[in-house]
């Protein structure tokens, strides 16, 4: 192989599967490369070695994202402001402005607040499970994983049983998608963003008339130095919300029964205890890695392992790569759910910007795994997973299986 044969700009890469090849290539010869781009583009830095991920990842005087600067999110280029109406996601800001927004949500995210979700979630993904046993037959990701993300973010910022589609829609229509199956117009988008906004601000009239005990009660009360969230931040942060919770653990959730279908024993070992569910989790999440990489922009010189990176360059910070890093975890292509440790950074390398909902999301897989091993003690492929056509998403959109109910189930 040769540094010429990689592209990790074209979403067709990805198709057949993470090109971990490339990945594994890249860490031993080329850790910190410049990746052409077409057009005489000025290249992006690919960094794929766990040590200099995390590295990157907590420096963000260093590695910026504020959207200002440039696109923080994916490789593309994104007009300076994420939206007409002004405001900026806290995904694409810097202290000290992230961190005034992000000890006023974080007030919603205490470990009291989603520790109190866990006997809901439970039940959810008890009636999502035993829906699909019926049928006997399923596509295990339109009909329990992206369900159970869905519930769970609705029932967070109390959205009542019958809008929850709405926000299934509005995040498909959001993210867009350079996948054929979901390819949306920029006018569905923009569509789907004002619609989002309208219907947050009306949750926000609600709340306020009538506070609850709940999350959006709790982040417009809020008050950090004299700092409260303007109905602007709200709007963005509900559509944060609905956007990063739905995908990511949709797709952790599906690549776990993936990875359980290619390895079968590794499911026995959940099935004859179901207490080894926590510990799978965190291999599930270094497996899946769903959000493949994130990027930032440079405010400043540096040198990195004998390449000079100045300032104003494109970094592409690649989890998934870091995740298979054979420097850090045995074995990195063995998918084993008693590995410990298991110090992935599927949520992000730590900084600023590490996953709000990390623990939401570990508990939804945990919870829609226990239930799944005590309800459904084999399960078996019908057809290959479909995977989603994204250089960022790794995701899966199809899975078909059968699901091998106990008799007297
Ligand atoms: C398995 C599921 C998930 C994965 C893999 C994931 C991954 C990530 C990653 C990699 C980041 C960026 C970290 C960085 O730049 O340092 C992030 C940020 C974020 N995630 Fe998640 N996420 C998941 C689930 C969720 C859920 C369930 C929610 C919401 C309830 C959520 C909300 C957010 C928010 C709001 C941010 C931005 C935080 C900030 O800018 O300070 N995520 N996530």
């Amino acid at each position: 192989m040769e540094l010429a044969d990689i592209d990790l700009l074209s979403p067709d890469s990805f198709t057949g599967g993470v090109p971990h090849e490339w990945f594994t290539y890249l860490r031993e010869h080329a850790p910190v490369y410049l990746h052409p781009e077409p057009a005489g583009g000025p290249g992006f830095w690919v960094i794929t070695k766990y040590d200099d991920v995390v590295a990157f990842n907590r420096d963000w005087e260093t590695n910026s994202s504020d959207q200002d600067r440039g696109g923080v999110v994916g490789l593309g280029e994104m007009p300076p402001g994420d939206f007409e109406q002004g405001g900026k996601l806290m995904l694409t800001m810097d202290p000290p402005d992230h961190t005034r927004y992000r000890k006023l949500v974080n007030k919603g995210f205490t470990p009291r607040m989603i520790g109190a979700l866990e006997r809901h979630i439970r039940e959810l993904a008890a009636g999502i499970i035993d829906a699909a046993v019926k049928q006997g037959t399923c596509d295990f990701v339109t009909d329990v994983a992206a369900e159970l993300p869905l519930e769970a973010i609705a029932e967070l910022i109390g959205v009542p049983l019958e809008d929850r589609h709405k926000i299934f829609d509005w995040s498909n229509r959001m993210i867009g998608s350079e996948d054929p199956e979901y390819v949306v117009s920029a006018e569905a988008t923009t569509t789907a963003q004002i619609e989002m906004f309208m219907y947050a601000q009306q949750l926000a009239d609600n709340r306020r008339a009538e506070p609850r005990d709940d999350i959006v009660t709790k982040l417009l009360e809020a008050d950090v130095d004299g700092d409260k969230l303007s109905e602007m931040d709200f709007n963005l942060f509900f559509l944060l919300l609905a956007v990063a919770g739905n995908e990511t653990t949709r797709n952790a959730i599906s690549h776990g029964l993936d990875a359980f279908l290619q390895h079968p024993d590794q499911y026995e070992l959940l099935v004859e205890d179901p207490g080894r569910v926590a510990r799978a989790t965190e291999e599930i999440l270094r497996w899946a890695s769903p959000v493949m990489y994130f990027r930032r922009n440079t405010t400043r010189d540096s040198d990195v392992r004998g390449h000079h990176i100045a300032a104003g360059d494109k970094v592409s910070l690649w989890y998934i790569s870091a995740n298979r890093d054979e420097d850090i975890f045995d074995e990195p292509f063995r998918f084993d759910v008693t590995r410990d440790p298991n110090p992935h950074i599927a949520f992000g390398g730590g900084g600023p910007h590490f996953c709000l909902g990390a623990s939401l999301a570990r508990l939804e897989i945990r919870v829609l795994f226990e239930e799944l091993v005590q309800r459904v003690p084999r399960i078996t492929p019908i057809h290959d997973a479909a995977r989603l056509r994204s250089n960022f998403i790794n995701g899966i959109k199809h899975l078909p299986v059968v699901l091998h109910a106990p008799a007297h189930a």
